[in-house]
């Protein structure tokens, strides 16, 4: 990840390969707004850049030749928008415009970037978005097409040296490498990533991200049948790749309260039987950002020390047609004794999270999430950048409260009460899919209730957001996104202060 520091130098006299300011759209044209920019210089810029077609709205990034009195190789315009009518910036654009800076300057070896903070909290905002947009996936690139991440990053503050802003940089290193760990995992191709391979991933990154204090334990396929986890079993019949089910256990002594976060991992979704048409199969390796998510979460909250206990479920299959793969008409026995009749093997996160929130309602926990691409249903209703959050009403909208300081898109869904019909089944205690089509991701919610109990609960529904299928903006890359991972850590960081 690159390398961030602060500094209260004059950006001017930064030797870096771009210094990034901020613009903002004003009625008469576009303004510069940069802490400790010499006059003439922002006049310079003001000047030049409606010639140049420069706007100042957001997402938009112009390279300009630094000139005399910038020790910078180019002056980079990083667009803020309008100022809202308190002439301030919110933490969001902060984000996205620190972001869409260092993504577009991916290639380049250092940058400084001064934009405008006017305390610490903005501070932590320019910071997580530098570090966010500062992603590129090369995995599988053997030629040199493909530009790395900025190398280092220096954020231009008059807070440099301020107790509140170094924590800033330390919560914000954590955070961007969890969400660029869940974008790998997102990434990686499914050939590769199978479940066996996933709990391997999530052992490995205890490792290699130094975190203490979490243990896991696997659960493999036979294990799996004999502790009657019918869900994962039957899901994952149908691949020679078989299901596992991940647990994080993060314990600290001081926790007062403990949480459990369960996560879909299906590592591609074919559809099963119930197949899929070709073109809705290619992104399906991302069906599995949930379980990323949750891994990277449970992680972040050690590695921060959060007093809070997170116990992290990851619902790890692969869903294929084959030989033995379940058939739409079979029953499967979730753990705990429910049975389900798959009427669309196609609806098969549920069938995994349903062991899932069992395991995680029989540990005792007093609060559980879940998180998965769990519905198409999730982007009729919301789009492709906006998650929803359906449960227990205080939970759902605990989450909702925990996006917003985020910055993550979550929308709060209704559960109708009407809804509740379509899980009746002639033959066993409900069906996996529907006969109606409406309300496909509340009434998956429905489905998910049904295994929670009593304990309040609530359920993300990421299908969309998680992976982004058009081109980069803001801080966030074309490909898994790592959403989810930002709102859970604050959710958890809020229980932390109760
Ligand atoms: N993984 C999909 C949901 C999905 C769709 C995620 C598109 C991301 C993008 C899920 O397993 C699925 O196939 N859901 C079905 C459920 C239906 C059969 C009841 C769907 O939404 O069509
Ligand atoms: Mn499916
Ligand atoms: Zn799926």
């Amino acid at each position: 990840m690159a390398d961030l520091t602060l500094t209260a130098k004059n950006p001017t006299a930064l030797k870096v390969d771009a210094l990034v300011v901020g613009t903002c759209s004003t009625s008469d044209g576009v303004a510069v707004v940069a802490d400790q920019l010499p006059d003439a210089l922002v006049r310079q810029i003001e000047t030049l850049a409606p010639r140049l077609g420069v706007t100042g709205s957001p997402d938009e990034v112009r390279r300009l030749p630094a000139g005399d009195g910038v020790a910078a190789d180019v002056v980079v315009l990083a667009g803020l928008g309008e100022r809202a009518p308190d002439g301030t910036f919110s933490r969001e654009v902060l984000r996205s415009a620190a972001g869409a800076a260092t993504r577009e300057l991916a290639g380049t070896d250092t940058v400084a970037v001064a934009l405008p903070a006017v305390d610490e909290d903005e501070l932590a905002a320019v910071v997580e978005g530098a570090l966010l947009g500062a992603y590129s996936y090369t995995r599988y690139r053997t030629g040199k097409d493909t530009k790395a991440a900025v190398g280092s990053i220096q954020v231009v503050t008059s807070f440099a040296r301020s107790a509140r802003a170094k924590a800033a940089v330390a919560r914000g290193e954590v955070l961007a490498a969890a969400v660029h760990g869940t974008r790998d995992l997102v990434n990686d191709a499914p050939n590769e990533l199978y479940p066996a391979a996933f709990a391997d991933a999530a052992r490995a990154a205890v490792k290699t991200l130094g975190v203490k204090g979490v243990k896991v334990t696997v659960l493999d396929d036979k294990q799996l049948a004999a502790g009657g986890y019918g869900g994962l079993v039957g899901v994952g019949q149908g691949s020679s790749r078989g299901p596992r089910l991940v647990k994080l256990v993060y314990a600290p002594a001081k926790a007062t309260q403990k949480v459990a976060i369960v996560g879909k991992g299906i590592t591609f979704d074919t559809g099963g039987i119930s197949l899929k048409p070709p073109a809705s199969m290619p992104t399906m390796k991302s069906d599995m950002a949930g379980a990323a998510a949750v891994l990277h979460t449970v992680l972040a909250a050690a590695r921060l020390g959060l007093p809070v206990a997170v116990t992290g479920y990851l619902c790890l299959a692969e869903n294929m047609p084959g030989g033995n793969a379940q058939r739409p008409a079979d029953v499967v026995t979730i753990r705990g004794g429910k049975t389900v009749e798959v009427t669309n093997t196609d609806a098969e996160g549920r069938l995994v999270m349903a062991d899932g929130l069992v395991a995680a309602v029989e540990d005792g926990h007093d609060i559980v999430l879940d998180i998965a691409t769990l519905t198409g249903a999730q982007m009729v209703a919301l789009g492709n950048r906006t998650s929803g959050v359906m449960g227990t009403d205080a939970v759902r909208d605990e989450v909702k409260a925990a996006a917003d300081v985020a910055g993550e898109a979550f929308w709060p869904m209704p559960m109708p009460a009407e809804l509740k019909a379509g899980l009746k089944s002639t033959v066993a205690d409900m069906v996996n899919s529907a006969p109606s089509r409406w309300g496909g991701m509340l009434f998956a919610a429905h489905f998910l209730k049904e295994f929670v109990g009593d304990t309040p609960w609530a359920h993300l529904d990421i299908a969309g957001p998680s992976y982004n299928e058009g081109s980069s903006f803001g801080y966030t890359p074309a490909g898994g996104t790592g959403v989810g991972v930002r709102t859970m850590l604050a959710f958890l960081e809020g229980r932390s202060e109760r």
